[in-house]
């Protein structure tokens, strides 16, 4: 029995949830309040895409611009865990998801809704995001994929867009699927699900071709408590540092990314990535945590940045874990303030110059030259007591046989 409750769809403007829009309508009888995030995609103002969506047949379109909302609240947490998804991928769709769906439920409220929808198929980890950032932001709401649940295919898509007149231009299938943000790009499906295809030219949008790089670029990003705020001296919001990296990282090929990655749902799944502000930044970022965390800080860091990505990655934004693990995390960039100046060129980003106030980094300790403060005497001392242990089991070991074998260089 249909209610007089809304939908809220997550409207994209593409195929899929332009026909979902009144797709979702004949199979339910509800109303689609659509709703469209501008995370720094690029493409179609959210103008046009709020017009299409109202002559699908939505009953509202809801745009918002979250650029700098995605950048400073999401991004720079990523940066600040240097998230990288089995040691590569930034996250760029993982940490979009959960905005969005903040925004869905706004709009949910808004408009008295009671289901939330989105384009999602049922084999990906998207489809989790949504749903669980629903389900902990409110979980009273219902939640619908007309992909997944109504049996929405593409053919059918381009069918019922026919008949019903629906102004859709795009009915040429894509060879790719693609979500793209600020943070970066994603490409999969098409001729790249054989995992042995190279990826060709015009899978790449964000960055060229690093085999034919510009000269080199020098580039000093100065942070402040693990956020860019300055880049060659120039302030700079989160924004503003991820867009201008973006350009000039971009430009260098650096940031593409090709794995095959470990789905939520137990898929291995061949996937494309380019994110050059986001591998640039984290590069930059986590030299900086070099020089300013302690040392056995540094190595937890290391386990619980680890951690945060696999959680983030699987749905859990909204968690009590990751709220912990952010705590962590926050706390530990309270002295990760400081320049890191780095050339990118080829394809890579290299650091090659770093300082700070709050650096633990110590010349007069470090240096092998005179000033040295170090007293090498101590180090007697440590070593004795330190391998103490090793000492000790060793000599077990050589009482009962079993000694390290050294070679015998006895000569014949
Ligand atoms: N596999 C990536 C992830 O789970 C990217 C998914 C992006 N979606 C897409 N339609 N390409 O984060």
């Amino acid at each position: 029995m249909a209610d007089n409750k809304p939908i809220v769809l997550a409207y994209s403007g593409g195929l899929d949830t332009s026909v979902a829009i009144s797709y979702l309508k004949e199979q339910t009888g509800k109303d689609v309040v659509a709703v469209s995030l501008d995370v720094g995609q690029g493409g179609e103002s959210l103008e046009t895409v709020k017009q299409r969506a109202l002559a699908c047949g939505a009953m509202e379109a809801y745009v918002v611009d979250a650029r700098e909302e995605f950048a400073s609240q999401y991004c720079m947490l990523a940066l600040k865990a240097n998230a990288k998804y089995e040691g590569v991928y930034p996250l760029v769709s993982a940490i979009s998801r959960p905005l969005i769906t903040k925004h869905l439920v706004r709009a949910a409220h808004q408009f008295d809704a009671d289901t939330i929808a989105h384009g999602c198929t049922g084999k990906g980890n998207d489809q989790v995001r949504f749903e669980v950032s629903v389900a902990s932001i409110d979980p009273t709401l219902k939640a619908i994929s007309p992909i997944r649940d109504l049996s929405l295919t593409r053919d059918i898509e381009i069918q019922f867009a026919k008949d019903h007149k629906l102004p859709i231009t795009q009915t040429e299938k894509s060879p790719f699927s693609i979500d793209q943000n600020v943070w970066g790009r994603a490409i999969e499906t098409g001729f790249l699900e054989d995992p042995w295809n190279g990826p060709t030219k015009d899978c790449y949008t964000y960055t060229d071709d690093p085999a034919f790089p510009p000269v080199e670029d020098e580039v000093t990003i100065e942070f402040k408590q693990g956020v860019p705020v300055k880049i060659d001296g120039r302030d700079v919001t989160p924004l503003q540092a991820i867009e201008e990296m973006n350009r000039r990282a971009g430009a260098q090929g650096i940031g593409r990314i090709d794995l095959i990655e470990d789905r939520l749902v137990g898929i291995k799944s061949r996937e494309l990535y380019e994110a050059p502000g986001a591998v640039a930044l984290i590069t930059a970022h986590e030299e900086l945590e070099n020089c300013c965390l302690e040392r056995e800080q540094h190595r937890i860091k290391r386990d619980i940045d680890k951690r945060w990505g696999e959680l983030v990655y699987d749905a859990q934004w909204f968690s009590p874990a990751v709220r912990s693990l952010d705590a962590f995390i926050e706390e530990t960039q309270r002295y990760v303030s400081g320049e890191i100046r780095m050339v990118m060129h080829g394809g890579s980003a290299v650091v090659t110059g770093r300082r700070s106030d709050t650096s633990l980094y110590d010349y007069k300790l470090a240096t092998y030259d005179s000033g040295d403060t170090f007293d090498q005497n101590a180090s007697n001392g440590f070593i004795e007591i330190y391998g103490m242990p090793d000492k000790v089991a060793a000599a077990r070991d050589v009482k009962f046989g079993n000694g390290i074998e050294v070679p015998d260089n006895s000569v014949e």
